[in-house]
């Protein structure tokens, strides 16, 4: 089998695909042939070498990939819902850059009709972040009125999606006027574009005079501030990432620009958010794959709505796995659209 393997923390030609022994089957596991992994922004993260949980879990050397689609090929003692010749997409805690893996069959779903292959790699990561982040941390009221920041790439693109399956009144934010039709098209009311010269916060407040109910940021530093005056009373801001602290090129960690990030990124005072009823609630998943209960709530709850016709598959641009380090620039740069996969 082939997988993308890092030896050590560092930019682009870290990423080495290399020939090594087939996973063995265990007991409980499914074993898949991968025919695509899906790329997440935290993959980036994963090879620069700040990535948390990829510290906790496996260290060096590593390969990333939380999400994969393919053919399971053998299932092990004690797996009664997946057979040999299933189409299937999974979501991986790391490794999911190799074209054979062995996972957890509660970490398995069977690929939707609806779904080809390369978008079921593309959906399992960002819709479970987008499903645990939006309908099972906290309750959103049926006419809620959100703002999801980098509503283009693929965490926002679910969340636009899943919001417009609830009703919500949905606006989108993105860092290029490129990126509009794409937010639209998923059915967003509202698009504002960081890069046209009038945008301003102060414009967004008043289109949304109440404020808003939940504002979803990944950005960090440069936006968490303005998200939180956003709110209206009993709002909610949730912070899942930080990506403004990493450059968009180069490919490695800047100490400079990160350490000035960190030193500008607000603080909040819990007895002020007391008298606003404002909340603040961050999260990652990856460190949740032991919350059994709430893993299989949230599979099932994506496959009602998949079943339902309610979900739109990922928008998918696909490179062959040797361009593994193109695909990570072009994640990294902010320009993408939707999702990227490798394809095996
Ligand atoms: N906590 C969790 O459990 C969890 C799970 C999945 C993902 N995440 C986080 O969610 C975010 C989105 O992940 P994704 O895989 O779906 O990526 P993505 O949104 O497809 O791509 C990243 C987007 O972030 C925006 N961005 C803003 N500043 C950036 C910068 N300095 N460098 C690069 N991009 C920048 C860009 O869009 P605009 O310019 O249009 O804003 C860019 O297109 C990431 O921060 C990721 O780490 C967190």
């Amino acid at each position: 089998m082939q997988k993308i393997y890092i030896e050590s923390a560092g930019g682009y030609e870290k990423l080495k695909l290399v020939t090594c022994n087939d996973p063995s089957l265990i007991k409980g596991e499914v074993l898949i042939d991968v025919s695509y992994a899906g790329i997440n922004y935290a993959d980036c993260l994963v090879r620069i070498g700040v990535y948390a949980s990829a510290k906790k879990y496996v260290g060096w050397p590593i390969t990333p990939g939380f999400e994969v689609s393919g053919t399971v090929t053998a299932v092990g003692e004690g797996v009664t819902n997946f057979k040999a010749g299933d189409k299937v997409m999974a979501f991986t805690r790391f490794n999911g850059y190799s074209s054979k893996i062995s996972i957890p069959a509660c970490q398995v779903m069977p690929l939707p009709e609806s779904f080809t292959l390369e978008q079921g790699a593309c959906f399992p990561a960002v819709y479970m972040t987008a499903y645990y982040s939006m309908l099972q941390i906290f309750y959103l009221p049926p006419d809620a009125n959100i703002l999801v920041h980098s509503a283009a790439g693929g965490v926002g693109s679910a969340l636009v999606s899943l919001a417009k399956d609830k009703g919500y009144k949905v606006s989108g934010v993105v860092g290029r006027s490129q990126k509009i039709q794409h937010v639209l098209d998923l059915g967003a009311d509202h698009v504002y574009d960081k890069s046209d010269p009038k945008f301003n916060w102060a414009q967004v407040q008043k289109d949304n005079l109440l404020g808003f109910d939940a504002v979803f940021d990944a950005n960090g530093y440069t936006t968490i501030q303005s998200s939180f005056d956003l709110l209206r009373p009993t709002g909610k801001l949730v912070i899942y990432g930080s990506h403004s602290l990493i450059p968009k090129s180069g490919g490695k960690l800047n100490y400079f620009k990160a350490i000035w990030g960190l030193l500008k990124t607000p603080k909040f005072d819990p007895m002020k958010m007391i008298s606003e009823n404002k909340s603040i609630i961050c999260f990652n998943v990856s460190f949740l794959f032991e919350e059994q209960r709430l893993l299989a709530q949230n599979m099932q709850g994506l496959l009602e709505l998949i079943k339902k016709g309610d979900l739109i598959p990922p928008k998918v641009k696909s490179f062959p796995i040797e361009q593994v380090a193109e695909a990570h620039k072009l994640i990294e740069s902010g320009n993408s659209i939707g999702k990227l996969a490798l394809k095996f």
